[in-house]
C-alpha cells in the first residue's frame, strides 16, 4: 500500500497506487488547476497507459478525480499516451496520442492523434471521428506522439514529436476546429548529437522569445551534461508563424539532476508559465515498486527569464502554503562538517545562504537525509575551484547512486540553496533557479539529519531557514 510506504511523498503528485509517468493536459480551467498524468492502474511498471487526473485550487492541495481516459478503441487500444489540454469555447478538450504496439520488443508502434471533450472537467468523451490525425507524414514514422496544442490568432496549432532515420523531429499542424488538421511541415529537427527521437515537445512564447522544450532520446554525455539515458532540454529562439519554422540559438538541459523528464508547461490565469515534469527517468531504479507504486511529478515550477537573461525555473510561491514549524539559525563560522542542531526530517524545505566573499574553502554545502550512523547522506555542494554545483547521491539509500555537476557562474558572492525534500526526492534550486537539480533518493525514513559543511577553510555567516511541509494526501 502506498500509504504504508516510507517513500510515499507528502506534497508531490503521486499515483494513488501502481505506475505513473509524464504530466499530461496541464491547464487552468474553470477555477481549477488540472493535472493529468500517464497512469497504469494495474501494474507498477509502464504498460496499458490511461490518463490519471487530479485538480487543485491552489497548485498544492490536490483532489483525486476519476480516470479521464481509458484505452477503449482500436486506435488507442494499447495506450492513451501523452498530450495536452485546451479550452475550446468552454469545453475542456484533451488532445492525446492513441498508441498501438505492433511489436513491443522491437519498439515498433503505430501512433495517431485523438481528442476527448468534457463540459464538467471530470467526465470525458472521446470524439466519435477519432483519430483526428490518423497517419504520420512522410517525414515522420509510427513514433508520432505527444501533441501539444495552443491557440494563436484564432487558429489552433499543434506540435508533435517524431523520429525518422535516427533524427528527432517536431512536426507542426494547424486547425480551425481541433478536428480537421492541416500538416504544415517539420518545424525543427535534431542534428546527429541531439537525439534520435524528440518526445513531448512544447512550444511557447516568453518575453518575446520562443521557447521549445522537448525530451530527446539518444543523446550522448558531453562534459557534465546529458548523463541520463534521457533528459529534457529547452531551446531559446524564434518561431515564424508564416513559414512554420523554428530556429534557436540556445540548447540546454533544463534540470541538471538525475530524474526529470517529459516536462510540460501551461500559462495560468495570472500569466505565469508553470512547468511540471515526471520526476523519474525510464532507466531509474524505483524501489517503491516493492510497495506497490512508482513515479511522481516534480513540484510546480515557474519558468521565467532573470535579469541576466537566463532562463530560470523556480518553485511557485503557492508552495509556501505547505510550510509549518519554521526553523531558523545563523551559523557564525562553519569549518568541516557540523550538525544543524534541532533541524531534522524527511519532508522539509530548506533555504541555506552562504557568503563566499574572501573564501579559501574548496567546497561548501549541505548534507541532507543523513543517518545517525553516518551510513547515509545526500550531498549538495558548490565546488569553489571549478564553480560547479554538485549533487551526490552515492550514499542516498537503496536507489541508484551517481553524481551530477553543473556550472554556476556566481553573479555576486552569494550562494543560495533552496531545497525541497519529500521522503524519496530532493529538488535543489540554486540562486533563484539558475541551476536546478532533481533526483529521487531512497534513504531510510530514519535518515533525517541535516549538516552544513565547508572544506578547506571557514565559511562565515551561513544562514538557514527551514520548514516542515504539510502532507497533502492525509
Ligand atoms: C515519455 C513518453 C511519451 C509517451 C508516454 C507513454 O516519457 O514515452 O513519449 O507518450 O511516455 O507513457
Amino acid at each position: 500500500k502506498v500509504e504504508n510506504s516510507p517513500y510515499k511523498m507528502a506534497y508531490h503528485i503521486i499515483p494513488p497506487a501502481s505506475w505513473m509517468n509524464d504530466p499530461n493536459g496541464l491547464i487552468y480551467w474553470n477555477g481549477y488547476y488540472h493535472v493529468f498524468y500517464q497512469f497504469h492502474p494495474f501494474d507498477v511498471k509502464t504498460g496499458w497507459m490511461h490518463w490519471g487526473h487530479v485538480r487543485s485550487k491552489d497548485l498544492v492541495h490536490w483532489e483525486r478525480l476519476p480516470i479521464a481516459l481509458t484505452p477503449s478503441n482500436e486506435y488507442d487500444r494499447d495506450g492513451c499516451f501523452s498530450g495536452s489540454a485546451v479550452d475550446d469555447n468552454g469545453i475542456l478538450t484533451l488532445v492525446y496520442t492513441g498508441n498501438i504496439f505492433i511489436d513491443r520488443e522491437k519498439d515498433d508502434v503505430d501512433e495517431c492523434q485523438c481528442i476527448a471533450t468534457s463540459a464538467d472537467g471530470i467526465h470525458f468523451e472521446k470524439f466519435i471521428n477519432n483519430p483526428v490525425i490518423e497517419e504520420h507524414p512522410e517525414e515522420g514514422s509510427g513514433h508520432f506522439r505527444d501533441p501539444k496544442v495552443w491557440k494563436y490568432n484564432d487558429e489552433w496549432y499543434m506540435v508533435v514529436g517524431t523520429r525518422k532515420d535516427q533524427i528527432g523531429k517536431v512536426l507542426l499542424y494547424k486547425s480551425k476546429d481541433l478536428r480537421q488538421w492541416d500538416y504544415i511541415g517539420v518545424m525543427v529537427e535534431s542534428d546527429k548529437e541531439k537525439g534520435y527521437m524528440w518526445e513531448c515537445p512544447d512550444l511557447f512564447e516568453l518575453n518575446g522569445k520562443h521557447i521549445l522544450i522537448t525530451s530527446p532520446q539518444g543523446m550522448e554525455p558531453e562534459g557534465d551534461r546529458y548523463h541520463n539515458l534521457y533528459q529534457t532540454v529547452y531551446m531559446i529562439g524564434d518561431f515564424d508563424y508564416t513559414t512554420g519554422k523554428y530556429s534557436y540559438h540556445t540548447f540546454e538541459e533544463l534540470d541538471k539532476g538525475f530524474d526529470f523528464y517529459a516536462a510540460q508547461t501551461f500559462e495560468d490565469d495570472k500569466g505565469r508559465r508553470i512547468l511540471f515534469a515526471w520526476m523519474d527517468i525510464w532507466e531509474s531504479k524505483m524501489p517503491s515498486q516493492n510497495h506497490g507504486w512508482a513515479g511522481s511529478l516534480t513540484i510546480p515550477r515557474e519558468v521565467s527569464f532573470n535579469e541576466r537573461g537566463q532562463l530560470v525555473t523556480k518553485p511557485v510561491e503557492e508552495l509556501q502554503l505547505l510550510r509549518k514549524n519554521e526553523y531558523e539559525t545563523e551559523l557564525a563560522a562553519v569549518q568541516g562538517e557540523i550538525l544543524v542542531d534541532g533541524l531534522e526530517g524527511d519532508v522539509l524545505e530548506i533555504i541555506a545562504e552562504f557568503d563566499l566573499s574572501n573564501i579559501q574553502a574548496s567546497e561548501v554545502g549541505l548534507k541532507v537525509r543523513c543517518s545517525e550512523d553516518n551510513n547515509e547522506e545526500t550531498v549538495i555542494s558548490y565546488d569553489v575551484k571549478t564553480s560547479k554545483i554538485i549533487f551526490n547521491r552515492d550514499r542516498s539509500g537503496e536507489g541508484d547512486g551517481g553524481v551530477r555537476k553543473a556550472k554556476l557562474d556566481l553573479d555576486s558572492h552569494k550562494l543560495k540553496f533552496h531545497v525541497y525534500i519529500d521522503r524519496s526526492s530532493m529538488e535543489l534550486f540554486v540562486n533563484e533557479g539558475e541551476v536546478v537539480m532533481s533526483g529521487r533518493v531512497y534513504p531510510k525514513s530514519t535518515s533525517r539529519l541535516v549538516k552544513v559543511f565547508s572544506e578547506g577553510d571557514v565559511v562565515s555567516n551561513v544562514s538557514i531557514q527551514a520548514w516542515e511541509l504539510e502532507d497533502v494526501w492525509k
